[in-house]
């Protein structure tokens, strides 16, 4: 007997709880737990990451670790309305070395596979606008896989049809020369306080 499909989620709540149990992809079984999105129920934007770090596989919260460090403060800076915060995909992929787990970055099929999560959480929420940060989040919501330069700063059309702000992934900022971070910074600020403006 073929088992019964799993009930869909009727609230975001229960999509939650769902989303704790996921076996759909091997991407479980190294990682310590699903990293759903949070936030007010109501809100209006919606910040999408690529996918959970070190320290939010350990916590179980997107953007405890430094990338949600610097997302956070710019969005301080900016007067940015608390945002549901979310990743394109909820587990942690990364590689060992030593005692250290380090970040890889999720392939295609990793991204497609989980969108049915982040589909499911956007049902719910029903955003204004989406903010992508960096090219995982922007294929998820678009799929375009096309690179960020010339996206950066434009309002696309998400696959739903909803408007997405692309922008850079904190963590690239991080990662960039020390020298050429300021830049960076700034134009993520400008496209925070355009989403901000775009809501109004
Ligand atoms: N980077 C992301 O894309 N998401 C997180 O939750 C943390 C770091």
């Amino acid at each position: 007997r073929t088992p019964e499909p799993p009930a869909m989620p009727e609230t975001l709540e229960a999509a939650r709880e769902a989303a704790a149990a996921c076996r759909r992809c091997g991407l479980c079984e190294a990682a310590t737990q699903t990293v759903f999105g949070e936030g007010p129920e109501d809100a209006r934007l919606m910040i999408v990451g690529e996918q959970p770090g070190d320290m939010e596989d350990l916590a179980g919260r997107p953007f405890v670790g430094p990338a949600g460090t610097l997302l956070r403060e710019v969005m301080d800076e900016v007067g940015t309305k608390p945002a549901w915060m979310t990743n394109a995909v909820k587990h942690f992929k990364f590689k060992t070395q030593g005692k250290k787990r380090l970040h890889q970055s999720p392939n295609r099929h990793e991204i497609e596979h989980c969108r049915w999560w982040l589909d499911l959480e956007r049902k719910f929420l029903k955003p204004g606008l989406t903010l992508a940060l960096g090219a995982s989040a922007a294929f998820a919501l678009t799929g375009n896989a096309s690179a960020m330069t010339p996206r950066r700063g434009k309002i696309e059309t998400a696959r739903d049809g909803t408007p997405v702000l692309i922008t850079w992934h904190p963590s690239f900022i991080l990662r960039i020369p020390r020298e050429e971070q300021p830049l960076r910074r700034r134009e993520l600020a400008d496209d925070l306080r355009r989403a901000e403006d775009f809501l109004r």
